[in-house]
């Protein structure tokens, strides 16, 4: 299969549709400025090819596609203990939703929508070092120097109120363990970490080799445990849309504001799409669309 043809091909087929549609996330400045007319597509095999068309090397904000990241270091760390405080259910709610949390006595739903990932910022602090930890994780994973976008940052934290909110709730049922700015801390910059397509589709590589570290021989997770994040990205990793992605693309996914989807397929690759407007519920349209165009190209599917 000549993979670099099929990217090129995604590429000049939605390339007249880059702008039309869809809305760039404008809730922070930095965000709304970033030009709606971008796309890039990335992919690394299991076999550790990798292949990139269009703005694959221009860095973004990675937003919640950091959640994949910090899950996998929480289920290293924790492994079945993580699962204490943080349930695998999809919430059928959007991603900052906060009534299902009183319902259900300050557990979220899942590691994936932002209460979730607030919970393992919170736990990946008791065991080791939160975002440090993360950076040097993705470091690893990439071979490449990963750092936070520091206006960013500072500007998820200026009007995160909602995300304050859900930290406190949590803390108000005996969820949470550490001091509230700090947890928020590891939530606000690992949303703010910037990488490009080719990057994250290298990062998030282990999970389409079961675990094996992407660079090395190692192990960044076991066998059963990438698969685990497998089930929950394709149950849960695209927020109140998980049930259109299964059907129209077939792939456990994960996406962010950013405009960036992580796509796995199981023991045949890992590819990211980027393209900055999104949908009414947060994901990425020309990413979604590609996705469609990837799948239906190659046959892959995990179903
Ligand atoms: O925490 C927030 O609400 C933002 N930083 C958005 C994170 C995100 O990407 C959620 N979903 N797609």
């Amino acid at each position: 299969m000549n993979l670099q043809a099929i990217l090129d091909d995604i590429v000049a087929t939605l390339r007249p549709e880059l702008g039309r549609s869809g809305k760039v996330a404008d809730y922070i400045p930095a965000l709304a400025r970033v030009p709606a007319d971008q796309f890039g597509i990335a992919l690394r095999t299991a076999d550790g090819q990798e292949v990139a068309s269009g703005d694959s090397a221009t860095p973004f904000s990675i937003q919640s596609v950091s959640k994949l990241f910090s899950l996998t270091l929480g289920v290293r760390a924790l492994d079945e203990k993580l699962w204490e405080r943080i349930g695998r259910e999809p919430s059928g709610n959007p991603f900052n939703s906060l009534v299902q949390l009183e319902r259900e006595q300050g557990v979220p739903r899942n590691p994936f929508i932002n209460a979730g990932a607030i919970a393992v910022a919170d736990r990946l602090l008791s065991v080791g070092d939160g975002l440090d930890d993360l950076l040097a994780f993705l470091r690893s994973l990439t071979g490449e120097t990963i750092t936070v976008d520091e206006e960013v940052a500072a500007s998820e934290a200026a009007t995160g109120f909602r995300n304050v909110a859900l930290a406190n709730f949590m803390k108000s049922f005996g969820k949470i363990d550490n001091d509230i700015p700090a947890v928020l801390d590891v939530y606000f910059r690992q949303c703010a970490i910037r990488m490009d397509c080719r990057q994250l589709a290298r990062a998030a590589a282990f999970l389409c080799r079961d675990g094996v570290h992407p660079l090395q021989r190692t192990e960044v997770l076991g066998v059963r445990q990438a698969r685990r994040i497998n089930a929950l990205m394709l149950t849960c990793g695209t927020y109140d849309a998980a049930g259109e992605f299964a059907f129209r693309i077939g792939l456990p996914c994960k996406s962010g504001v950013g405009g960036a989807i992580v796509a796995v397929v199981p023991d045949e690759l890992t590819v990211c799409v980027w393209s900055p407007a999104l949908d009414a519920t947060g994901n990425s349209v020309l990413g979604m669309r590609a996705l469609e165009l990837f799948v239906a190209r190659t046959g892959m599917s995990v179903f």
